[in-house]
């Protein structure tokens, strides 16, 4: 095996975060650029997401969790709210039997009481679909937000007369059988989390684009992947590279000779 093969090798897997999480935000600001209604924004974002989900299959993704809906956007305008529902159930419908032909299967996070029927059984019958060979775990947040998620969590292990612990309590929150997010990316240039992840992105790493959602491609999931790759990951421990006197152009000391 030549040398150049050998590196790439080595260093390609941690170079890839494993789980990839994404706030799909400024549809609407792209659609009101282009004096369309907010909603176009909106359907085109669904476009993106296919978008997304493919790169990350490309990249070797392992779990993609994107926010869709926040518990905080029910404060939106009726008519923008029952657009985006209509979207969801139309895109559960097309979208499910196209994700597991690629090897990725769907679950849900958030509070589903508030949605309607037939929505819960197109949840439910996309996270029932049997997909062989996976190749990555896509969850959706819908009607999710990081506060309810502590909350339901809290009382879950009330319920089961555990004693409260960071680990106890981590058992019962979303998401908690795989690792939490590597990368957050936020598309739309604002620099918040809005109520997403709140416990599981303790030490995630943030990317911040100023590209709004809609315009999001492969591209742009290539840039963010690259910049995570010279982050140096640190929770809480004193760095294991070299003092400054590195190669400015690779700061973290990544590059594999
Ligand atoms: C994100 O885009 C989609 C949802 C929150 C459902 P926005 O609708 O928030 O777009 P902007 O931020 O108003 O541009
Ligand atoms: C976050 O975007 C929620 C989703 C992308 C689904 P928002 O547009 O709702 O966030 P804020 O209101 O700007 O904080
Ligand atoms: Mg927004």
């Amino acid at each position: 095996m030549s040398g150049k093969n050998a590196s790439r090798k080595t260093a390609q897997p941690a170079l890839v975060p494993r789980h990839v999480a994404v706030v799909m935000d400024g549809n609407g600001r792209w659609a009101t650029r282009r004096l369309l209604p907010r909603t176009a924004g909106h359907k085109f974002g669904a476009d993106a997401l296919t978008r997304l989900v493919r790169g990350c299959v490309q990249q070797g993704v392992q779990y993609l969790t994107v926010f869709a809906f926040s518990s905080e956007n029910w404060k939106r305008p009726a008519e923008e709210v029952s657009a985006l529902m209509e979207l969801f159930v139309q895109a559960l419908q097309r979208e499910t039997p196209e994700l597991a032909a690629q090897g990725v299967c769907l679950r849900f996070l958030g509070d589903r009481e508030p949605l309607n029927a037939r929505m819960r059984e197109l949840m439910a019958q996309a996270e029932s679909a049997v997909v062989e060979p996976l190749r990555m775990r896509l969850n959706v947040a819908l009607n999710y937000g990081g506060r309810w998620d502590i909350v339901q969590a809290a009382r879950a292990a009330q319920a089961a007369g555990v004693e409260l612990t960071e680990q106890s309590l981590g058992r019962y929150m979303c998401l908690a059988d795989i690792p939490e997010p590597d990368l957050l990316i936020r598309t739309g240039g604002e620099h918040r989390v809005s109520n997403f992840l709140l416990w599981q992105l303790a030490y995630t790493e943030f990317y911040f684009t100023e590209t709004l959602w809609p315009d999001f491609d492969e591209q742009t999931l290539a840039h963010a992947i690259a910049d995570f790759a010279r982050r140096e990951r640190r929770f809480g421990r004193v760095s294991d590279k070299p003092a400054a006197s590195g190669d400015p152009a690779d700061p973290a000391g990544l590059r594999v000779a």
